[in-house]
């Protein structure tokens, strides 16, 4: 058996949450990260049969059963995984009752996955129904965009507009644009419905002055995907209350998307 410290999943956990610390998106527990596993990969490193405890789910997960995910622990600081893996992240199992989830790795003081593994599992399993390979669900408090929420109307055209004329690249890097929702409470299986149903449509969700989620088939196109609304939305903070002289428009966009060959969102143009 190979030394799970050394697993490659365990590596990108370490240092994605290691970045988003350090990009201030993610102050004391806020975040988390949920990331579907290859069984095959898993059984490289840990016994499969060895289930350390159970853990119930609060919710119905039957269409992933069997899928192994590595997850952020609720209440745990992203500044600290890097230092402390095990106790910071867990390795589980989606039971065959779809009810419960099987601890085969970490959580080591007696912890739990994050407090929001509903909207993380109801996103997988959206993203899944609309693209098989969705491996990762991200979800952090990044200050700009959150600071965008205050100012910015949360309409899910408006606020994906302003975004896609903020920086050259937006389009290209989410021309499935951003699904808004209101302040919703956090941690509950209503906002994971309400984010899941939006997943099935976009990668990114924002949460009504909270943060935001975002899907992705690597970790590196899920946090690729926030870093891009991110920038987006410190430029708009930085110009928001001076007068705007020069800007992107829809036509550009439209020829930005067509030279890169993305299916973009026509109806969030104004043409
Ligand atoms: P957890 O500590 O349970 O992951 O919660 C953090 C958070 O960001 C809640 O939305
Ligand atoms: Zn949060």
């Amino acid at each position: 058996m190979k030394n799970i410290m050394n697993a490659p999943f365990v590596e990108e956990m370490r240092k994605t949450t290691a970045n988003m610390y350090r990009l201030g998106w993610d102050e004391r527990n806020g975040g988390n990260i949920s990331y579907m596993l290859d069984e095959v990969e898993v059984g490289e490193y840990l016994d499969l049969n060895n289930i350390i405890r159970t853990i119930p789910l609060g919710f119905d997960a039957t269409a992933i059963t069997g899928k192994i995910f590595i997850v952020t622990g609720t209440g745990k600081y992203f500044k600290n995984v890097d230092g402390d893996p095990e106790t910071n992240l867990g390795i589980v199992r989606i039971a065959d009752d779809g009810r419960t989830a099987e601890l085969l790795w970490g959580y080591k003081d007696g912890g739990k996955f994050t407090s929001e593994f509903p909207a993380h599992l109801m996103s997988h399993m959206a993203r899944l129904s609309v693209d098989p390979e969705n491996r990762v669900v991200m979800h952090c408090h990044p200050t700009h965009t959150l600071a965008m929420n205050y100012v910015h109307e949360l309409d899910e055209k408006k606020f994906t507009h302003t975004l896609w004329e903020m920086c050259t690249e937006c389009i290209v890097v989410f021309p499935d644009g951003v699904g808004v929702l209101p302040w919703m409470l956090c941690g509950t299986n209503s906002i994971g419905e309400a984010t899941a149903e939006k997943m099935k449509e976009f990668r990114l969700v924002v949460w009504g002055m909270h943060g935001i989620y975002s899907a992705g088939k690597t970790m590196d196109e899920t946090f690729g995907l926030i870093e891009t609304v991110e920038k987006a939305a410190q430029i708009y903070m930085l110009t928001a209350h001076l007068p705007r002289i020069n800007t992107i428009k829809d036509e550009e966009m439209v020829e930005l998307a067509e030279f890169f060959g993305v299916n973009y969102r026509k109806d969030f143009l104004n043409l």
